[in-house]
């Protein structure tokens, strides 16, 4: 997709967005992230793409001092229109920079469902991996959930699925498949009486060898891979959770 930058997706689906994903429930992730804070080195910690705060907030509430990056004012602007969310410091830039207003170093980095992918080349997700692993404290992490890519649901490289069907509308998904950038780019396609409205979403996939590889490029080592946040074994499917670690300095 053309004239794509980083903060088009938020801007774009804003207004969409809680609604959209309302089914999503952090409780899993909020719990399993404040376990590995708390089993790391103290200091604050940050998370990549916080968008409408779906699991900044609860995070933070936990006590966690909790700093934010994210592209779309329009993402933020709803974080902050919430209870709590309005208290949470977070930079506007892109994720792949790593450059929270901030010179403290973190005890932990995440970035969770399928943002990371949202870079849109393998050069800017090789690039956070390095600035993130600048930022690290040692002994820190760098926790990612990824989505396992599905390449078999796009036949001939493309695919439409109905997502949600109602008495006055239907949601589409429309995904174009590059497989040689791994690149998906499509839209939300919600057809109602009122009209059509479109929110578009590119991402650009990362196999977990290849994250493995870019977490080795920046000096982490892998330390978790489960299935989900509750620890359920890896099964190359889903949304699954990685955990890489700065390694601590050894004593001579
Ligand atoms: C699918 S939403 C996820 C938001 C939130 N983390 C959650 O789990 O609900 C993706 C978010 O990534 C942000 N984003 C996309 N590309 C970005 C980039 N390069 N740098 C920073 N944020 C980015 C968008 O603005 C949006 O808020």
């Amino acid at each position: 997709m053309e004239n794509i930058g980083p903060e088009t997706y938020g801007e774009l689906n804003a207004d969409v967005y809680d609604e959209w994903h309302a089914g999503l429930d952090p409780t899993d992730a909020v719990r399993r992230l404040v376990e590995l804070i708390e089993e790391g080195p103290e200091g604050p910690v940050l998370e990549l793409a916080v968008g409408t705060g779906r699991v900044t907030i609860p995070l933070a509430a936990e006590g966690v001092d909790l700093w934010g990056i994210d592209a779309s004012e329009a993402m933020v602007a709803r974080m902050r229109a919430k209870p709590g969310g309005e208290r949470i410091p977070v930079t506007i830039g892109d994720m792949a920079d790593v450059e929270p207003e901030t010179d403290a170093r973190f005890a932990m980095v995440f970035v969770v469902f399928s943002t990371f992918f949202f870079l849109m080349t393998q050069d800017e997700q090789v690039r956070c991996f390095a600035n993130v692993a600048r930022r690290l404290l040692p002994g820190g992490r760098f926790v990612l959930e990824c989505p396992m890519p599905d390449v078999a649901r796009y036949g001939r490289n493309q695919t439409v699925e109905t997502q949600q069907v109602g008495l006055h509308h239907v949601r589409l998904v429309a995904v174009r498949h590059d497989p040689v950038e791994q690149r998906f780019d499509g839209h939300h396609v919600l057809i109602s009486n009122e009209g059509i409205r479109l929110a578009p979403a590119s991402m650009r996939y990362a196999w977990p060898s290849e994250l493995d590889l870019m977490a080795r490029l920046a000096g982490l080592e892998r330390r978790e891979r489960w299935g989900g946040w509750r620890g359920e074994p890896f099964r190359a499917e889903g949304n699954y959770v990685t955990v890489y670690e700065k390694p601590r300095p050894t004593l001579p």
